[in-house]
């Protein structure tokens, strides 16, 4: 029987005391290769989403979060239990308050990735309403030397014609930030110009997105999106493998859900699968 004096499981906005916590108990999680202890601090100031902790016995053991993508598009992540308490239905806390923050307070729709292997935020999610959008795999091939002259760098203001042309040539297909997905839209399109992000290919035959991802061994830039048409797929993505190489990286990846055609043409233009691992995107609206 519980006593009055036993420690409870709460679950409450993130402040800011919880952040030694969180970098500890995260030096344990994906072998030392997690990232929110290290965003942890940023995060505590996102004005826009809601950061969750569960404290146990005065310290925190649990995070979740809600991020606002863009206009009714929204992303949970952040999603961790101290590996000293999983098991013991925290997470199933954490993420119930994460959905009844999103119910309240979000709009359109939240959307979360999360790997092929894990059962528990599979059982959860199926759970809340979540629909599989599909499976996400990497791909990478080594970056080519060579010119890159076939893409030229999207400006702001052309957000709003590549929004009409990705509409026109892959409609439905989610943009990959960087491990964050979203349809794509004016302001995700204005942003990714600004931080040089976004190229046309070949004129308007075609248009792809990337993030730059540099690890202690090796240096990426990774598509997230790219829209042609089905003929010209395999050719604009051997380019991107010349775009890579002319920004001084070694390996040019791809990175989003993925289907037979993508496939040949990921295939086609000389990349392979990375790893085994699939991730599953879901999303929701509301009930
Ligand atoms: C994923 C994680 C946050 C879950 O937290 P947790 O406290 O261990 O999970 P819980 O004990 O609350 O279990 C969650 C749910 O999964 C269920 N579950 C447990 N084992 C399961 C299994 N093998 N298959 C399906 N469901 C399972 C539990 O019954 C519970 O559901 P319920 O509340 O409906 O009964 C935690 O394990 C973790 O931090 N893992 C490492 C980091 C990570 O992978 N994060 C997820 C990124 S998307």
């Amino acid at each position: 029987m519980t006593k009055f004096s036993d420690p409870v499981v709460l679950i409450r906005p993130a402040l800011p005391r919880d952040t030694a916590d969180v970098v500890e108990f995260t030096k344990s999680i994906w072998d030392g290769h997690d990232y929110v202890g290290h965003v942890f601090p940023e995060w505590l100031d996102d004005p826009a989403g809601q950061l969750f902790a569960a404290e146990y016995a005065g310290r925190c053991v649990g995070t979740g979060k809600i991020t606002r993508l863009a206009p009714a598009q929204w992303w949970l992540e952040g999603f961790r239990v101290d590996p000293n308490f999983q098991g013991m239905k925290i997470g199933s806390m954490i993420d119930a308050r994460c959905n009844a923050w999103w119910d309240e307070h979000g709009d359109g729709l939240l959307r979360l990735l999360t790997s092929s292997k894990r059962a528990k935020v599979h059982h959860l999610s199926e759970a809340r309403g979540f629909v599989k959008v599909g499976d996400v795999f990497g791909y990478s091939a080594s970056a080519l030397t060579g010119s890159a002259d076939a893409f030229t760098l999207l400006t702001p203001p052309e957000a709003g014609e590549a929004v009409a042309f990705l509409n026109r040539h892959a409609p439905g297909r989610l943009m990959n930030l960087g491990w964050q997905f979203v349809s794509p839209n004016v302001d995700s399109l204005h942003a990714l110009a600004e931080a040089g992000l976004a190229w046309w290919w070949r004129g308007r035959r075609g248009f792809l997105s990337a993030w730059e991802n540099d690890s202690e061994d090796e240096s990426g830039l990774t598509v997230g999106y790219e829209a042609c048409g089905e003929e010209d797929r395999a050719a604009m993505l051997k380019d991107f493998r010349r775009l890579a190489g002319s920004r001084g990286m070694n390996i040019a990846g791809w990175m989003n859900v993925v289907d037979a055609k993508a496939i040949e043409a990921l295939e086609e233009a000389g990349y392979e699968q990375a790893g085994d691992d699939s991730g599953f995107l879901y999303e929701r609206g509301h009930p």
